[in-house]
């Protein structure tokens, strides 16, 4: 089969499930990847020559799109902020306004050289501390994960990324204090209420761990007053707390965090101008 007839067989299969926008996207990256071929050359070499054992599998990865499976759990890998993450059913997918979050805490770095110690809370695939490690290397970056899972994922991405961090396996929840003190103290801990159930995507609610999504309706900021507390006790004195946050909780979380006593409250829209993060002094 020539790549060209399996392009129209690849838009046949897809065309009622989703845009033609997102068909092409996928088309580009999945032959890209598995024929060792820039984009371009995927476009120009339309009529290269495909064995059948790659006919197999490029068929397979369609009908795994065709169950709603995330393309970045069907390649295994994705993107976060330049660099190549391994990801798989134990991890969330890493989501473009958690890049913003890294670029918040990155300008922090920059602005304020004494900065040493960052930790990072519920870190899943490792995107936040691995992109703020390879950007600010002068740092001693720590995560910790509920997951055992999640964590063997995370420590291959620092590898493969060429970074040390000390990943850490806690229960947030439970724990009564850290390990140390840091100077910076990230999270994007888990925060879609049940109630906003409706609004997720079939493919996020059937294929992405709901240990990393779901909060209970009645008790919707538990991860962010735990890190909140732990973080007035472990946060050294100029500490700064980063959460990203529900967007439709921007101001239930700014007015908690105001009441257990942290200053300078900064809430911050996405790209998409929903309120999605929080920046907190001690
Ligand atoms: C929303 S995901 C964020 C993952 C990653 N930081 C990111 O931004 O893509 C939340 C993470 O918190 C972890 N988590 C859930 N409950 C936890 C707990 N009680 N203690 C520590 N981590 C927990 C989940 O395993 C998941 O990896």
């Amino acid at each position: 089969m020539e790549l060209k007839e399996f392009r129209s067989f690849f838009n046949n299969q897809l065309k009622n499930l989703y845009p033609k926008t997102e068909i092409d996207a996928f088309f580009f990256r999945i032959v890209a990847e598995k024929l060792n071929l820039s984009v371009t050359d995927v476009f120009m070499k339309d009529s290269i020559k495909l064995s059948d054992s790659l006919v197999n599998e490029l068929q397979q990865i369609t009908n795994k799109l065709l169950q709603e499976q995330p393309i970045q759990y069907i390649l295994g890998t994705t993107e976060f902020y330049g660099l190549q993450f391994d990801v798989n059913e134990h991890v969330l997918i890493p989501r473009p306004e958690t890049e913003e979050l890294v670029s918040w805490v990155l300008d922090h770095i920059k602005n304020n050289l004494t900065i040493k110690n960052v930790l990072d809370i519920g870190t899943g695939s490792g995107c936040i501390p691995i992109s703020i490690k390879k950007n600010a290397s002068d740092t001693n970056v720590s995560a910790i994960d509920i997951s055992a899972k999640a964590l063997e994922t995370a420590i291959i991405n620092a590898k493969n990324n060429n970074v040390l961090i000390d990943f850490i396996e806690k229960d947030i929840l439970t724990s009564k204090s850290l390990h140390q003190d840091y100077d910076i103290i990230v999270s994007n801990p888990p925060y879609v209420r049940e109630l906003e159930k409706q609004e997720i995507k079939n493919n996020v609610l059937a294929n992405e761990p709901h240990l990393a999504l779901f909060v209970s309706n009645e008790n919707p900021l538990v991860f962010y007053k735990k890190i909140a507390d732990l973080a007035l006790q472990h946060l050294t004195n100029n500490g700064v707390l980063f959460l990203e946050i529900n967007q439709y909780l921007g101001q239930e979380t700014v007015n908690m965090l105001k009441n257990k006593g942290f200053k300078n409250i900064e809430l911050k829209k996405d790209l998409f101008g929903n309120n999605r993060m929080i920046k907190a002094s001690k």
